[in-house]
């Protein structure tokens, strides 16, 4: 794996907006994999400079979000379809049937979370992938003890990531305990995948994460065996990375 360790937080959206760009600039009808979090806003944001800019559109892009909050519709504000629209879909070119992003009030999940697979399957798969981290070392919502072979499914949240939640929530009793989201083993399809990681809290899990053994317990682990895999980090989420 790929370790990029950049402690100027715009330059480091930057470089992980890059990559997006130059993908872009590829291959215009390219299918992205985004993630919701405080982390990826910065590298949105760049990617709005960048369309407006003239260099990239997202006219012919397909996207597809790695989870949702279950109970949460999809104008709740703290639902990561409405966190999606403000932070990125609404401010460029994306055409709204290719965009597709994990619904949190269905009635059969079963039925649902193949139609999802199905839809990425029937893409041609995602080309570029961006992830953030839980503190637990969850990816998307891929909790402690997820079997590195799952599929889009419906979860419990971890008391530890209801905790890390409820600070962007009135009340932690107002956070969501389940959600809807991809499988390790969907993120694991993804042609190229970026991880960004920043503050102290993420340290441990990027040390399990980079370090660790592949394990269920830290699902972002599962990442070591991807051929292609770039984290972007600032110093103090590197702070306990063993040089190697
Ligand atoms: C949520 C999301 C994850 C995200 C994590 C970290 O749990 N499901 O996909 O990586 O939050 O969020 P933040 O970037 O706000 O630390």
């Amino acid at each position: 794996m790929n370790v990029v360790i950049c402690d100027d937080h715009q330059h480091m959206n930057a470089l992980a907006a890059q990559v997006f760009i130059d993908l872009l600039k590829s291959n215009p009808q390219a299918v992205l994999g985004l993630a919701t979090g405080t982390t990826p806003i910065g590298v949105y944001q760049k990617l709005i400079d960048s369309y407006r800019a003239g260099e990239i559109s997202f006219a012919e892009v397909t996207t597809f979000n790695l989870d949702e909050y279950i109970g949460l519709h999809r104008d709740h504000d703290q639902s990561y379809y409405y966190f999606m629209h403000q932070k990125l879909l609404n401010h460029v070119d994306i055409q709204g049937q290719r965009v597709f992003i994990p619904s949190g009030v269905e009635e059969d999940y079963a039925t649902y979370c193949q139609w999802y697979e199905d839809r990425i399957t029937e893409a041609g798969g995602i080309d570029l992938q961006i992830l953030g981290i839980g503190s637990d070392g969850h990816i998307a919502f891929n909790e402690p003890g997820t079997a590195l072979g799952s599929r889009t499914h419906i979860t419990e949240l971890d008391p530890q990531t209801i905790r890390d939640n409820s600070r962007l929530f009135k009340s932690i009793d107002d956070v969501p305990r389940r959600a809807i989201t991809m499988g390790v083993a969907t993120i694991m399809e993804a042609r190229q995948i970026i991880l960004l990681a920043t503050g102290e809290n993420k340290a441990e899990a990027v040390r399990d994460a980079l370090q660790g053994p592949v394990s269920s317990e830290c699902t972002a682990s599962a990442l070591q065996q991807h051929p292609d895999v770039t984290f972007y980090l600032d110093t103090a989420a590197a702070r306990l990375l063993q040089n190697e």
